[in-house]
């Protein structure tokens, strides 16, 4: 109920229009409930008294009354579908705000599909609900209030009668929709079950496909799909429930106004046209009864959705700005990180009490085993995580008081695997500034060392990559990422593994323009590749979240310790 206000908010800013739907509404309702009193007419004038006027009156007034009805129901429509459909938009603007702001470890821990069947499915079921839902909801309320006017007004004490088995109705409907409801939850999560497993087995095609498990995938998606049928199967069962269990109460009431207005007709009490007129609106009011636990029912589904939305949208974003957290001045480039520890599930720590400074312009690099937390380290500069004690100074700042975006602007990253998107190579590498000219990308992508084999592609910087396009070789991505790098221009650069991926031919090129990217600035270079690090102005050898050496690489060869084996066994068979 409070997760329905909330959405309620959303309407809001459309609440002109939602006020001029419900005039139309009532207008165009208003018109079904003239029907019944034709009918009346029909009976106790123009039948009984053999009334011509009056005919030829009921004939003029049902083509005006069904025009003026035609124009209105044109306008509930409209304005209906137009609120519905704003506020999807608006829910689905949101989320995608949201998700652009979640943190890092939001993430690690949820598979993308999950994350996309927010967006789409939840997303769609709300839609559903709003824009079908309104309009029958309120249509039908006005029908229903409509209907029990009239007839309060023709026979008070039969309506009253027929009223008893309001409450029955109402029961009936809080049981059945609570179940719904749940059982709408469970299909809603299926759905995001089988939306990752489609998002991950189509992305990872490759996999699959060398693997030979084509079938295997097919089997996995065929037992998500059964669980996803099963779940709407138990939910169909209550919807399809309900709407019987409605119509059987509506039954009842009718024959009670058989019985009793029979009993009054025949002891002259009312006309016999007003028992008819009585018995249409009755008529009338269970259908809007029967539709609206129909509505329910969706409701209540949809509700399902509008919780899972909800929820994602008061996910704590643990990493963002403090309240007074400064802009970030351009930055020299010195860096200290002060005795870190670091733990991404809060149960064991992937870095260390962590200490070690450097200086504006220089290169460091991180060697050591895999899983050491040499990436971790990477992670923590630019604030992708914030560390769990101990600080990242910048120039002296903690970067957990300046804010974000002022620090991410400021440090260029080069990761193992560049992703690009689909689009022009020329706005893929003015991604990494999107205000640079035409001529500043052209100049990146030369000193990337990337001009030459771009200027091969069939329309050159115009030529579509990603997606849809033409794939491009790992060494080619990562010139492209370093082009990025090089226009984004930042004081502080991270590579992490940027060669690792690549033949020695590739990385040659590649390093070149790496050691290109790097002159001037703070470079952070992670690398299992020793020969790349020789000339590093410091050496970190990183096991188990510690610092276990440090030096040049000459300083570290003559400890005889860990980096000494590394290098033993990287050059041994030379
Ligand atoms: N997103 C994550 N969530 C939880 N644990 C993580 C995450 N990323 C890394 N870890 C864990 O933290 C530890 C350090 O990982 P890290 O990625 O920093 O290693 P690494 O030194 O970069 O290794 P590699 O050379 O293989 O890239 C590992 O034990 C790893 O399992
Ligand atoms: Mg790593």
């Amino acid at each position: 109920m409070k997760n329905y206000k909330r959405l309620l908010k959303y309407i809001k800013p459309y609440l002109g229009r939602f006020g001029l739907a419900i005039i139309c509404i009532v207008v165009a309702s208003g018109a079904n409930l003239y029907l019944p009193w034709i009918i009346k007419d029909m009976i106790d004038k123009v039948l009984a008294e053999r009334d011509m006027a009056m005919l030829n009156f009921i004939s003029v007034s049902i083509v005006v009354v069904f025009a003026i009805r035609g124009v209105f129901y044109y306008g509930q429509s409209y304005l209906v579908s137009y609120i519905g459909q704003r506020v999807v938009v608006d829910v689905r603007e949101v989320m995608f705000r949201k998700f652009q702001r979640m943190p890092m470890a939001y993430f690690d821990k949820h598979q993308t599909g999950e994350t996309m069947s927010y967006l789409t499915n939840d997303v769609g079921a709300i839609q559903a609900a709003l824009v079908d839902n309104l309009i029958e909801m309120f249509t039908e309320g006005a029908i229903l209030i409509g209907s029990v006017v009239m007839m309060l007004y023709l026979d008070w004490k039969l309506t009253l009668l027929t009223l008893i088995t309001v409450p029955l109705v109402g029961f009936a409907m809080k049981i059945f929709g609570k179940k719904i409801k749940s059982t709408s939850r469970v299909i809603q999560e299926k759905l995001a079950d089988i939306t990752s497993l489609l998002q991950e087995s189509i992305s990872s095609i490759r996999v699959v496909k060398s693997f030979v498990r084509e079938k295997y995938e097919i089997e996995r998606f065929i037992v998500e799909n059964e669980l996803n049928f099963r779940a709407t199967m138990k939910n169909v069962q209550f919807t399809s429930l309900l709407t019987p269990t409605v119509e059987f109460l509506a039954a009842l009431a009718v024959t009670l106004i058989v019985w009793f207005g029979g009993y009054e007709v025949v002891n002259g009490m009312i006309t016999a046209g007003s028992l008819v007129a009585f018995l249409t609106y009755a008529v009338n009011l269970a259908n809007p009864i029967k539709r609206l636990s129909r509505i329910y029912g969706r409701l209540q589904k949809a509700m399902a959705a509008v919780d899972r939305i909800f929820f994602v949208l008061d996910l704590p974003e643990t990493v963002n700005d403090k309240p007074n957290a400064i802009e970030l001045p351009q930055i020299k480039g010195n860096v200290s990180v002060e005795n870190v520890t670091f733990s991404y599930d809060g149960a064991h720590n992937a870095l260390e009490k962590v200490n070690f400074e450097v200086k504006s312009g220089q290169m460091i690099a991180f060697v050591g085993p895999s899983g050491a937390g040499k990436s971790t380290i990477a992670n923590l500069i630019p604030r992708f995580y914030d560390v769990t004690s101990g600080a990242i100074k910048i120039d002296g700042y903690d970067i957990r008081d300046v804010k974000i975006d002022s620090l991410r602007e400021q440090i260029g990253i080069v990761p193992q695997e560049t992703l690009l998107f689909s689009t022009t190579v020329m706005e893929n590498i003015r991604y990494g500034r999107l205000n640079a000219t035409d001529e500043e990308v052209i100049a990146a992508a030369r000193a990337a060392n990337a001009e030459n084999f771009i200027l091969e592609l069939p329309n050159g910087y115009e030529t579509q990559i990603g997606e849809r396009g033409l794939n491009l070789s790992g060494g080619q991505r990562q010139r492209m990422a370093i082009a990025r790098a090089m226009l984004k221009n930042p004081q502080i650069l991270i590579l992490d593994e940027a060669t690792s991926a690549l033949d020695t031919e590739s990385e040659k090129i590649v390093q070149a323009a790496l050691d290109e990217l790097m002159k001037g600035r703070t470079s952070f270079v992670i690398a299992h590749r020793l020969s790349t690090i020789f000339s590093a102005d410091k050496i970190f050898v990183i096991d188990k979240g510690k610092i276990c050496e440090s030096g040049t690489h000459k300083e570290l060869l003559a400890l005889n310790g860990v980096y000494r084996n590394l290098y033993n066994i990287q050059f041994s068979n030379i």
